[in-house]
Parts: C-alpha cells; sequence; structure tokens
C-alpha cells in the first residue's frame, strides 16, 4: 500500500523559495525514496505572479493566496520562506491550526514571537522545524533537542553569522579596516543587508538564544543576551591578535555557570 502522499506548500519563492521549489521539483523522486511517501509540491504563495524567478514554476501551482494555500485540509507540510513577522506568523499558526507541520527559515519571526509558534505547535501536536534558521549549515538543534537533552550542557559557542565572521576574517587576511571589509561583505551578502552586519546582526537573530535554550532547558530573551560587536575593531587590534597567533572571531557564547545549575531561568 502506498504510504500517505505528502502534499507540500512553499509560501515564498525569492532567494530561499525558489531553491527550495527548484530542489523539491527536481528531487522528487529521491526525496520520496528517501522519505518513504510520494512528495508532492502542490502550490507555492508569491506576492506577484509575474516575478522573474530563479526557478519555473508551473503556473497551476502559484497563487497570491497564501491564507487559502495553507488553509487547504490536504496540505501537510508547509513551507515558509516568505520572511518577515507578518503575514508570516499568521499563515504559520493557521498551517499547524489545519493540522499541518510547518518549516521555517524566518529568523526574524523566531526572535520575535519563538514560544508563540512553539506553543501552538505543541497545542496541535504537529512539528515546527526551524534548523535552517539557526545555524542552517551546522546540525545543531536536533542534536541539542534530542541527543543532548538527557545531557547536561554547560557551554554552547560558535561563529553564528557568515557575514559578521567575513569581515574580522577579511581584516586579518588582507589588512582592510572595519569599514572597507563591512562595504566588501555587504556587497557579497545575498541579499543586500538593509543595515551594518556588526554586533547584533548575530545577537537580534534566534540562533544564540535557540541554543540557549534548547541547551539548558529555558526560555532565553533578547534581554538576556549581552552584546558587544565588532565595529570597533581596527587594523592595528587585528594585527595584534596575530602577533600572538591569534584571529578575532565573534562569536556567540552561552554558557551555564556551576552556581546555575540546576538552570535559573524561566522553565519552558
Ligand atoms: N536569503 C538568505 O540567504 C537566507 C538564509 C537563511 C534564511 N533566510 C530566511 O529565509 C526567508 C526568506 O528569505 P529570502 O531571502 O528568500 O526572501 P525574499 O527573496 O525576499 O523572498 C520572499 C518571498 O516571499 C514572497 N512574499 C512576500 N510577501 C508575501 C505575501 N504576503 N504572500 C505570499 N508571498 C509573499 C515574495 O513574493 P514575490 O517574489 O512575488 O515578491 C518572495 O517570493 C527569511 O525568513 C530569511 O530570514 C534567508
Amino acid at each position: 500500500m502506498e504510504n500517505k502522499r505528502l502534499k507540500v506548500a512553499v509560501l515564498g519563492c525569492g532567494s530561499v523559495g525558489s531553491q527550495v521549489v527548484r530542489l523539491l521539483m527536481e528531487q522528487a523522486d529521491d526525496l520520496t525514496a528517501r522519505v518513504g511517501a510520494p512528495v508532492e509540491l502542490v502550490g507555492v504563495a508569491v506576492r506577484r505572479l509575474d516575478a522573474q524567478r530563479d526557478v519555473d514554476v508551473p503556473a497551476e501551482l502559484l497563487t497570491t493566496d497564501a491564507a487559502g494555500l495553507v488553509a487547504r485540509d490536504d496540505v501537510d507540510p508547509v513551507i515558509e520562506v516568505i520572511g518577515g513577522i507578518e503575514p508570516a506568523r499568521s499563515l504559520i499558526l493557521s498551517a499547524l491550526g489545519n493540522g499541518a507541520s510547518v518549516v521555517t527559515a524566518n529568523k526574524a519571526l523566531l526572535a520575535e514571537d519563538g514560544p508563540t509558534l512553539f506553543e501552538a505547535a505543541a497545542k496541535a501536536e504537529r512539528d515546527l522545524y526551524y534548523e535552517a534558521a539557526v545555524a542552517g549549515a551546522i546540525p545543531i538543534l536536533r542534536p541539542l533537542r534530542e541527543s543532548l537533552a538527557g545531557d547536561k550542557v554547560t557551554r554552547v559557542l560558535g561563529i553564528v553569522n557568515g557575514t559578521t565572521n567575513f569581515i574580522p576574517d577579511k581584516m586579518d587576511s588582507s589588512g582592510a579596516g572595519f569599514s572597507e571589509a563591512l562595504e566588501e561583505a555587504r556587497t557579497r551578502a545575498t541579499p543586500r543587508p538593509t543595515r551594518p552586519p556588526t554586533s547584533r546582526a548575530s545577537t537580534r537573530r534566534p540562533r544564540p538564544r535557540s541554543g540557549a535554550s534548547l541547551a539548558f532547558h529555558s526560555r532565553v530573551t533578547a534581554s538576556d543576551v549581552y552584546r558587544e560587536g565588532i565595529s570597533e575593531v581596527t587594523a592595528a587590534d587585528v594585527q595584534s591578535a596575530r602577533d600572538m597567533d591569534s584571529v578575532v572571531k565573534l562569536l556567540a557564547i552561552c554558557e551555564l555557570r556551576d552556581d546555575q545549575w540546576p538552570c535559573a531561568c524561566t522553565p519552558r
């Protein structure tokens, strides 16, 4: 007997969504084999039907009615790659309420209102995956959530933003000053950032907080995070680090001190 067909709806077809759609169309057979059930793209919600796209989406799959798409009772899962707070939040909540699991890459929304989404997913008994929004290329959330769930994790640290990592790296390799490296980072970033990718780019996003929340079984909010950026780092600082056989990096660090175990944070 054929397993239940996965009817995938994708919300958004921009930089990320177009590649998700492309993979879903090009690798449908491979995905079907790996998932163990037929995977079918059934709709792609966009703002403009006539926009140029990096992928040829069959016209019958494109719609501007994202709310109608997530309300369909045969759609599951829903992939949200619109970005921003609204309508992404309402669409995700609606999808979960209608019984679909959701995958989102929405850093801004997770940072702004992650707990509302997690609670809705728990209440609906549906999955909410957001691995791509937190250190996307590094599988960190699932190991924290599942493999290490019974362990006492005391420290999580890492480079969590490619653009902010590029800047000190460029300063180190070329001797460039901060402004020069920032300008090149801006030119290379996709999409072009609308504000300087300095300290806050890392700390506003959900990555350090998601890591801390999962590692310490707690809810860590933006106000719990101490922020210090790289905008004051000079070429001379980078050279001084070099002289000590070191490099300057912007790290997100969450650490549980001995006097805070069992964790004193707000339980999830
Ligand atoms: N870009 C990256 O490198 C990257 C990396 C990791 C995570 N992300 C996250 O991925 C998400 C998407 O980013 P992106 O760069 O792909 O954004 P994007 O290029 O701006 O694409 C946004 C898409 O959403 C559609 N859209 C906007 N409002 C809509 C609405 N009301 N109803 C239906 N569709 C709507 C747009 O439609 P039109 O095309 O018709 O305008 C567009 O296709 C964001 O949450 C971002 O943080 C991005």
